[in-house]
C-alpha cells in the first residue's frame, strides 16, 4: 500500500470532485448497461487515463464512470484489457492500482464465461468461489517487493459472497457458485481441454478476471466476481462456438447480474 500514486489518479482528480468511490466494478462483455445506471456520472475515456488499456474487442467499451449507484459511491470500469489482446497478464495493473488509490475498498468483477455444468446453461449467472490458472504467468511476474507473494486463500471474499447470496435470495434470483478456470484465448477451448477442465474441478471457463483478482488482492481489496454464462463449453453440445453467440446469449444473465448488483449497492449496510 506504499505504492506511488498511479499517473491516472491525477487525471481523475482534475475531473472528478465527488466523494471518494468505495466500490469498483469491472464490467465484462454485454454488461456495459451497468455503467449507464450510475447517477450524477463523471465519464472519463480510458484514452485520457495513462496506463489504462485500449480495448480492441467489439462490445467492450473503454470508459471509467464515477458517481453513485443506489447508496454507494462507485467507480465503474466499462471495458477491460485481456491477455489475448496485449500478450500481457499485467495489462490491468494500472487500472487496479488507480481504483485502490482513489479509495475503493471492494472490487466486483463481471465476465462472460462458458459453463461446464449442463444444468447451468446460457443466461445463468454464477458467483465465482475460486479459480484455476494453469494457463498464464501471474500478473506479478517481474514485479519486486514482498507484496508480490499474494495469498489467494479466500481471494473471492467469503463474507461478500454470503452477502451476494443473501441479496440474490431476497430478489428470488438463482445464484450458484462455481470455480472459474482461466484460458488464454482468444480462440475457444478444444473439447479435450473442456473435458480436462471438468476433471480438474472447474465449473466455468473464461479468458479474463483472474489476473485482476491477483492484482486487486495485492492492494488488499475485497473481491467478488460474477460470470454470465453465454454457452456450454466446447464439445458439450453439437456445433461450434462463436463470439457472436457469446455476445447475443449474454442478455438474460447480464440483466440478472445488473439487478443483483444494483440491489446490493442500494443496501443500507455499506460495502
Ligand atoms: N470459453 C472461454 N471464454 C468464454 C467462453 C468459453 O466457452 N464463453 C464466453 N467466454
Amino acid at each position: 500500500m506504499s505504492a506511488p500514486p498511479p499517473p491516472a489518479a491525477a487525471a481523475i482528480a482534475a475531473r472528478y470532485h465527488g466523494p471518494a468511490p468505495r466500490v469498483a466494478l469491472i464490467l465484462g462483455s454485454g454488461l456495459g448497461a451497468l455503467a449507464d445506471a450510475v447517477a450524477a456520472p463523471t465519464v472519463i475515456a480510458y484514452d485520457d487515463l495513462p496506463g489504462f488499456p485500449r480495448p480492441t474487442v467489439e462490445g467492450h467499451g473503454g470508459r471509467l464512470v464515477l458517481g453513485r449507484i443506489g447508496r454507494s459511491d462507485v467507480a465503474v470500469l466499462a471495458g477491460r484489457g485481456h491477455f489475448y489482446e496485449h500478450g500481457r497478464a499485467d495489462i490491468m495493473a494500472p487500472a487496479i492500482d488507480t481504483i485502490a488509490a482513489l479509495g475503493c475498498r471492494t472490487l466486483i468483477l463481471t465476465n462472460a464465461a462458458g459453463s461446464l455444468r449442463p444444468a447451468i446453461g446460457p443466461g445463468a449467472a454464477v458467483l465465482i468461489s475460486d479459480h484455476i490458472n494453469l494457463a498464464l504467468p501471474g500478473p506479478l511476474v517481474g514485479s519486486t517487493g514482498n507484496d508480490r507473494f499474494v495469498d489467494l486463500v479466500d481471494a473471492y471474499d467469503p463474507g461478500l459472497r454470503r452477502r451476494l447470496g443473501a441479496t440474490a435470495r431476497r430478489l428470488g434470483l438463482d445464484l450458484p457458485e462455481g470455480v472459474y478456470m482461466l484460458f488464454p484465448g482468444p480462440n475457444f477451448e478444444t473439447p479435450a481441454e473442456i473435458r480436462a477442465a471438468r476433471l480438474l474441478g472447474a465449473d466455468l471457463v473464461g479468458m479474463s478476471t483472474v489476473p485482476e483478482v491477483v492484482l486487486a488482492r495485492r492492494r488488499g481489496l475485497t473481491v467478488a466476481a460474477l460470470s454470465v454464462v453465454t454457452n456450454l463449453g466446447a464439445g458439450m453440445v453439437a456445433g461450434g462456438l462463436s463470439h457472436a453467440d457469446t455476445l447475443s446469449r449474454s442478455a438474460t444473465g447480464a440483466a440478472l447480474v445488473q439487478r443483483l448488483l444494483t440491489a446490493l449497492l442500494d443496501e443500507e449496510t455499506p460495502l
